[in-house]
């Protein structure tokens, strides 16, 4: 094996003429620009906003704002990345094909790999989510499910060792036996995703219907909660600002980020549109600036409304009116997440299998991936798979673990991402020209020679202004300190790396900026987190190295 041919590349005009010219394609071009603004936004208001904004608010309490709004500068960033990517290479594999175009076969595989921790395992956490906020509904029709149908196996299990009394606890104690296994799991979140798996099989034109009405339906109650959250406002809920400080706001990382991943789904329906490169950079952005916006305002009402301190709850958006004593937005806030969850389930379960099915075109991954149903017109067998993917864990893991997953998993495939369109070589001015008339997306070149130096040596400034003794704690290189600062320090070198480079290189300032903000998203993860992460890359590169290498189309030995 020759190490230059890990980094075999695709050709952008290969991979058009494979599969996204539209003479090739099998799947329907349906989707408009205002579809795929709806795509974005029903993939990106789900569990995060509905469920895991409660732990950050409680880590970080009001100061979790300033979390929303530096994630959001990064998928800002980002999301122009992706749309210079989509309006290049306007192919269903999303940052996977991306990758093969800018940084070669093994980068590509590694993404693709990273993405099914975004797709699949996000959908595991949003499946959980659903089933806490469908059993809430189910409760306020006087309908109980046994304990033991509603919670993992895993956190009935914790519940049981730290003999934490609720939920948990009583399932292990109620639930019935096989042999010696405890029969314990979250039956709502099997059922849902079975159906989800169901109408994605039968077609996108059918999703797309569903998953139209609930945007509308969700984007409607979101507004009515802040506007009826606005009335219970008490500005003293916001001091202290930053409770647990910077460090706080930090630890809700995951969970905020978590509630913004979605508006690159929108590139997995390349192949479905009608204009793509026009279209889905419209789309991505769009979408991403009307969550951000939501975002800031519903943050700043839900910890003006109570204290931080009693947000730490997995329905946070329940428990606000519940403690207001609002019954009716209780009913109206349940409904609103069931539906909200199950839009994201349904891009998310149709990112997926289109992103398989494009590995395997290039023939990482069996042929199967790449059939499509003869009559639905959709990838039915790498559907199914999804379907498996996601409804197997639900069996075994807990919220937390897949939650840090997805987020770790996605920072990283955008890091490759803004990293790939710093790599991608300039084009003529003929095809820039003809992108222009076209009114195909670009993103606008700044040079960063002299503008990114300037910025890390401001920044340090200012931290050491704001925070005197923050460069003595991080380089701190004692044994117990080490682990925890790793990242940190691992980011500051990277600054001054990419410093040099943006000096030398006249390197273009927004994916560089998009790529930075990504990174130090990522040193706000666990140390733990980490671990699994690096576990997970090995799996897939024993995978590659057995299955994608030798059977690659671009292997010549095949
Ligand atoms: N942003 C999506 C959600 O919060 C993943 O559910």
């Amino acid at each position: 094996m020759a190490f230059s041919s890990l980094f075999r590349r695709k050709s952008t005009t290969t991979i058009l003429q494979q599969g996204g010219d539209g003479d090739h394609t099998e799947l329907h071009k349906v989707l408009t620009v205002r579809d795929l603004t709806f795509f974005g936004i029903a993939a990106i208001i789900g569990g995060g906003t509905f469920s895991a904004i409660g732990n950050a608010c409680f880590s970080g309490g009001p100061g979790v704002v300033i979390l929303y709004i530096i994630c959001a500068i990064a998928c800002g960033f980002t999301a122009m990345c992706y749309a210079e990517f989509a309006s290049r290479v306007p192919v269903s594999g999303s940052a996977y094909t991306y990758a093969y175009v800018s940084f070669g076969e093994l980068f590509a595989w590694i993404i693709g790999w990273a993405l099914i921790m975004e797709y699949s395992i996000g959908n595991i956490y949003i499946a959980f989510s659903w089933s806490g906020y469908f059993t809430n509904l189910l409760e306020t029709f006087q309908i109980h499910l046994p304990d033991w149908l509603t919670i993992n196996y895993q956190s009935a299990h914790s519940a049981f060792l730290e003999n934490k009394a609720g939920e948990g606890f009583n399932a292990w104690q109620t639930a019935p036996m096989l042999g010696s296994l405890r029969i314990i799991f979250d039956m709502p979140a099997v059922v849902i995703n079975l159906l989800i798996t169901y109408l994605v099989y039968r077609g996108t034109k059918e999703s797309r219907n569903i998953s139209n009405v609930m945007v509308m339906i969700k984007l409607v109650i979101i507004v009515l909660v802040i506007v009826v959250g606005a009335f219970y406002v008490d500005i003293d809920n916001w001091t202290p600002f930053m409770p647990n400080g910077f460090k706080g706001v930090m630890g809700g990382v995951s969970a905020v980020f978590f509630a913004y991943i979605g508006f690159d789904a929108v590139s997995t329906l390349a192949e479905e549109s009608k204009n793509p490169q026009r279209d889905l950079p419209r789309g991505m952005i769009y979408s991403l600036l009307v969550c951000t916006v939501v975002y800031i305002i519903l943050a700043l009402v839900i910890t003006g409304m109570v204290s931080y301190t009693l947000l730490g709850v997995s329905d946070p958006l329940a428990e606000i009116f519940a403690l207001k004593g609002v019954k009716w937005m209780l009913f109206i806030v349940s409904i609103a997440a069931v539906v909200a969850m199950t839009s994201v389930m349904l891009v998310f379960q149709m990112g997926q299998p289109r992103i398989w099915m494009t590995m395997s075109r290039d023939g990482l991954m069996p042929k199967k991936f790449s059939e499509i149903h003869p009559k639905y017109k959709t990838p039915g067998f790498a559907t199914i798979v999804t379907g498996l993917v996601v409804g197997i864990p639900i069996f075994f893991t807990d919220e937390n673990f897949v939650l840090d997953f997805t987020s770790i998993g996605t920072l990283f495939a955008f890091v490759l991402v803004c990293g790939g369109v710093l790599m991608l070589s300039p084009q003529s001015e003929a095809e820039i020209a003809e992108r222009r008339t076209n009114g195909k997306f670009k993103i606008p070149y700044i040079n960063s020679k002299f503008i990114f130096p300037l910025m890390v040596v401001a920044a340090a400034f200012l931290i050491q202004y704001l925070f005197p003794t923050f460069f003595v704690d991080t380089f701190d290189f004692s044994q117990d300190k080490m682990a925890t600062n790793s990242t940190m320090i691992i980011f500051f070198i990277l600054c001054i790396v990419m410093a040099i480079l943006s000096f030398l290189k006249n390197l273009s300032l927004i994916p560089l900026l998009g790529l930075i903000s990504c990174c130090y998203l990522l040193t706000g993860m666990a140390i733990s987190n980490w671990k699994w992460f690096g576990v997970w890359l090995l799996i897939g590169l024993v995978f590659y190295f057995f299955y994608g290498y030798k059977n690659s189309k671009l292997n010549p030995n095949r």
